[in-house]
């Protein structure tokens, strides 16, 4: 190992060892993967390594509502693009995010669960964490009952993900899996690096589970993992950095 590896990488690192452990126990692992910035150093570590993915079904966890799955910004093309394409997974149950009226978006989040019970229930389920502390597009004062559905997105979270839209085109919704979908997983890996996500990440693991941070309900999961580097730990209390998995900046 190179001593000029990034933080990141080695956050890489562990989260594609979590990843093909659960690989390696179940072949044909149901894996929920997330978009976001976060987990392309994940997406690259394991498309470099050797591993089947064949028999593995991708869920997705959320997408913006206005973006069509073929609208290079959807979360469906970042998943075909990430994910699908370089681990060679031929099975993704993905979130259409088509405008359409009320009660078609319902069905489709309807579905979405549907799907998922088919397949067995979701065995790993990767997630980032919003520097507001939301799980998938969940976010702050969500209840922890809740089920896919469309949801508003908070200003900071459009704000977050404006730069891939124009000023006024930033989507308002999404449609996400909700937090009681999320904790059935059987095991949740939370990644989360650089100092922008600390207090989150303090108020996920330190701070009481309350809707008021989403990610909070971690901390009732019995299989849930948070790799994190030195930056995104640094508000953790000797508690919350029992809970949790500290990758060291150092090779
Ligand atoms: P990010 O998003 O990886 O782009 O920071 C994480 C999230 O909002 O859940």
């Amino acid at each position: 190992m190179s001593a000029s590896i990034s933080v990141t990488s080695r956050v890489a690192e562990a989260a594609a060892d979590a990843v093909a452990e659960v690989l390696r126990a179940k072949p044909g692992a149901v894996i929920g993967f997330p978009t976001g910035a976060t987990p392309l150093g994940l997406y690259e570590e394991l498309a470099a390594r050797d591993l089947d993915f064949s028999r593995v079904t991708a869920v997705a966890l959320d997408e913006y509502l206005g973006t069509p799955p073929d609208d290079p910004r959807s979360f469906s093309a970042y998943l075909r693009r990430h994910v699908l394409g370089p681990l060679g997974i031929g099975r993704a149950i993905l979130l259409d995010g088509t405008p359409d009226s009320d009660v078609v978006l319902a069905t489709r989040c309807t579905a979405h669960e549907n799907a998922i019970r088919a397949v067995g229930g979701v065995d790993l389920q990767v997630v980032g964490i919003g520097a507001n502390g939301h799980l998938g597009f969940n976010e702050p004062g969500t209840p922890f009952s809740s089920r896919t559905r469309v949801a508003a997105l908070a200003p900071e979270t459009r704000w977050a993900n404006a730069v891939a839209f124009a000023p006024d085109d930033v989507p308002a919704a999404s449609l996400t899996q909700g937090l009681a979908t999320i904790a059935k997983a059987r095991t949740i890996l939370l990644v989360a690096t650089g100092d922008a996500k600390a207090d989150a990440v303090a108020a996920a693991f330190d701070g009481p589970v309350d809707p008021s941070c989403p990610a909070s309900l971690l901390q009732r999961h019995p299989d849930a993992r948070a790799v994190l580097d030195p930056a995104a730990a640094s508000g953790l209390s000797r508690r919350g950095r029992g809970l949790t998995d500290i990758v060291e900046n150092h090779a």
